[in-house]
């Protein structure tokens, strides 16, 4: 494999405004792609093009909100209008809500996760396909362990996520005669803005204090770039990170035992820490 697979790739790279869509683009400037930008802050995204242009690459910011079908039709063709071809969508746009499934005041929440974390996928694969074609080209699904092995509490995500596997498993069988590649890239915990935003039952943000739950051995957004577009490049078909092996063979030969542990050990003491800030109020 070249030490620079990347260079004068077209790649879209959606959730680019920060994390590891940012950390991708980064990456992916280094090697001279052609890089598409999109997320919804529009200043953030001029901010990281230019970063890009500096480093290497070509890169043009392309707004986008992902749970919009023509957007994501826009995005696509502006990608190809502008580069001529599509070698990469990468689908990282991503957003989490956490809570019991029946406390949520209604399920508009759910849907907005559902939206954005499958439907997003869905859209830009769809208008892409066509163009990966052309070039044998590869999608890239940044999903999540929580699409292998579920955790109590985050029933939107994890949804969202066994969604975007399903899909990208059958899509991935669609396009093999085409050349088209899909990689599932499965992280646990990355430092990045998610947890800062991961949104409690009425969608309020958790804000700074969403990132304690990072230590000094958590994932950097750089190394979960660095491992998705090696990954992509050797046109793996799914990646786990983490605790992930572990947790899908755990999760496989006793089920039971691991849902009860997991009761114990992740959903207790979690309803106990929002009774208690419930009371606090
Ligand atoms: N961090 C983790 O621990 C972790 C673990 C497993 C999986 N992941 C997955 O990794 C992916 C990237 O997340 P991250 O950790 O880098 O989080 P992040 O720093 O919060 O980045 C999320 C990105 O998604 C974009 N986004 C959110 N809603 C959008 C929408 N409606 N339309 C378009 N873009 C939207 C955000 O940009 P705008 O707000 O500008 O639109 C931002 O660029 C997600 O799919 C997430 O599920 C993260």
């Amino acid at each position: 494999m070249s030490d620079k697979p990347y260079q004068d790739k077209a790649v879209i790279v959606t959730g680019a405004s920060s994390g590891i869509g940012r950390a991708l683009a980064l990456r992916l400037a280094d090697q001279g792609a052609w890089i598409t930008l999109a997320a919804r802050d529009a200043a953030r995204l001029a901010v990281l093009a230019e970063e890009c242009r500096q480093r290497g690459g070509k890169a043009i910011a392309v707004p986008t909100g992902v749970t919009g079908e023509a957007q994501c039709k826009a995005l696509i063709e502006r990608a190809v209008a502008e580069f001529g071809r599509l070698d990469v969508l990468i689908n990282n746009a991503g957003i989490g809500a956490t809570g019991l499934l029946e406390e949520l005041p209604d399920l508009t929440l759910f849907k907005r996760v559902m939206d954005v974390n499958f439907y997003g996928v869905v859209y830009c694969t769809y208008y892409a396909v066509k163009h990966l074609k052309q070039t044998q080209g590869r999608i890239v699904n940044i999903s999540s362990l929580g699409g292998k092995s579920p955790l109590p509490y985050n029933s939107n995500y994890n949804a969202s996520k066994y969604a975007v596997h399903g899909f990208s498993d059958s899509v991935r069988m669609e396009l093999a005669q085409a050349g088209v590649s899909v990689t599932l890239i499965c992280p646990y915990w990355v430092v990045t803005e998610f947890h800062e935003r991961l949104m409690d039952k009425d969608g309020t943000p958790r804000g700074p204090q969403g990132r304690a739950i990072y230590s000094e051995k958590t994932m950097t957004a750089d190394q979960c770039a660095a491992t998705t577009l090696k990954a992509a490049a050797r046109r793996k078909r799914e990646v786990l990170m983490g605790p992930g092996w572990l947790t899908v063979w755990l999760r496989i030969i006793a089920p039971g035992l691991v849902d009860k542990i997991t009761i114990e050990m992740v959903l207790k003491p979690l309803v106990r820490r929002a009774e208690k800030t419930q009371s606090k109020e």
